[in-house]
């Protein structure tokens, strides 16, 4: 049987890997500035994550949601204390695409409503809901046309209360940050005011964090910085550090009954494992500290690089851009730097997504390898940045 060909790969098998490091097949070792699209939270292979995970899978792996499970509640106290969303309530789930999947859903049982006003490049993920709402028409097929939304730019408050006003919207959901479309993001009035308007026309507001939160913006949430609290948050990515695992973060202000969300596998025994020892790393290391930390020292040695026009992003979600595509560039930091790093719908948008624990001299190995790519691969013509 062959593979459903879906993916354009790059031409590298890693078969190990350690903290920022990803080793291959051929034994070549490569610094990790993409964290597997940003799901590496607190490093490969950590050794607390271990010891976790092996031990749940000696006790118990896997029981349904039939039965109690005190490891969801610990990791919902946690998750709670760290995020200080102490009040909310947790639902478990797979993917990011699931919790964006149940959010809205949630957000038309208790609206009775259908519309859904979403953003211009937004991306939530893959499944029927949540890929309606994500701004690319090369990924709805056409039977995700059928529920109805609205995409709006960023930071157009008019426009949102235009729509808003009309009474049929049930959810607004924004990222955090931008992740796959370019790391764009609301100001910190436009948030303010979606909280608002949300209330006012009875609208959950959802904020997908499923790539900006766990710390990778420098705050737990990346909506913190704009000090509002969504109705739900979408969480999923840096949760389970691989681990597949997601989840919604719900305002005590919904009511739940039984059966209104469920799944199989959500919050099973070894996802609840790898969730903790992820909080607990976060919490130990202060890794928040260390995302802004390493952050700034990044930001300030990108500033010296005439090619990068632009710095886009918070913390370790950080774009580069160009004014030019940078694929030739990604392809020469993998192959001949042994970098990763990702791209963005924005093709002239390099994406810089470690694991949270990475070092400065990791940055440095970084940027020396950038500049002598821009400098001998890629035409070397420095222009001024905007
Ligand atoms: C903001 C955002 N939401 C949702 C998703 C979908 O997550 P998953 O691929 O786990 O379904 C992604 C994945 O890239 C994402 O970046």
């Amino acid at each position: 049987m062959n593979l459903f060909n879906v993916y354009p790969r790059y031409n590298v098998t890693p078969v190990k890997a350690k903290d920022c490091m990803v080793t291959d097949d051929k034994d070549i070792q490569y610094l990790d500035l993409y964290g597997g699209h940003g799901v590496i939270s607190i490093g490969h292979a950590h050794p607390h994550y271990l010891k976790k995970l092996k031990r749940q899978l000696d006790a118990i792996g896997f029981y349904s949601n039939a039965v109690q499970n005190p490891l969801q509640c610990e990791l919902a106290e946690k998750l709670g204390q760290l995020s200080e969303y102490q009040k909310y309530n947790l639902f478990l789930c797979n993917s990011g695409a699931e919790a964006n999947e149940n959010a809205l859903k949630l957000a038309s049982f208790h609206t009775h409503k259908k519309r859904v006003v979403a953003f211009d490049n937004s991306f939530h993920g893959r499944t029927s809901l949540a890929v309606s709402v994500s701004d690319n028409p090369k990924i709805n097929a056409p039977i995700n046309s059928t529920n109805p939304k609205t995409f709006l730019p960023l930071n157009r408050v008019d426009l949102v209360e235009q729509e808003l006003k009309k009474g049929d919207v049930c959810a607004l959901i924004i990222e955090g940050i931008q992740g796959v479309g370019g790391l764009d993001e609301g100001t910190t009035p436009f948030f303010q005011e979606l909280e608002k308007q949300c209330k006012q026309y009875d609208v959950v507001f959802i904020v997908d964090e499923v790539q900006s939160g766990y710390g990778r913006s420098g705050k737990f949430f990346a909506h913190q910085y704009h000090k509002v609290k969504p109705d739900i948050i979408s969480i999923a990515k840096g949760m389970g550090n691989g681990f597949p695992m997601g989840g919604i973060l719900i305002s005590p202000k919904f009511e739940a009954t039984y059966g209104m969300l469920g799944t199989t596998f959500g919050g099973n025994h070894l996802a609840c494992a790898a969730g903790i020892s992820v909080l607990e790393t976060i919490e130990k290391e202060k890794l928040i500290e260390n995302v802004n930390a390493v952050s700034d020292y990044f930001i300030k040695k990108a500033q010296k690089i005439p090619q990068v026009k632009k710095i886009k992003g918070k913390g370790l979600m950080l774009g580069l851009e160009f004014d030019f595509e940078v694929a030739e560039i990604r392809k020469q930091l993998i192959y001949k730097k042994h970098i990763f790093t990702g791209g963005a719908m924005n093709k002239k948008l390099l994406r810089i997504l470690p694991p949270l624990t990475i070092q400065k001299e990791h940055i440095d190995t970084f940027f020396k390898a950038l500049k002598e790519i821009l400098n001998v691969y890629v035409i070397p013509v420095p222009r001024l940045r905007e």
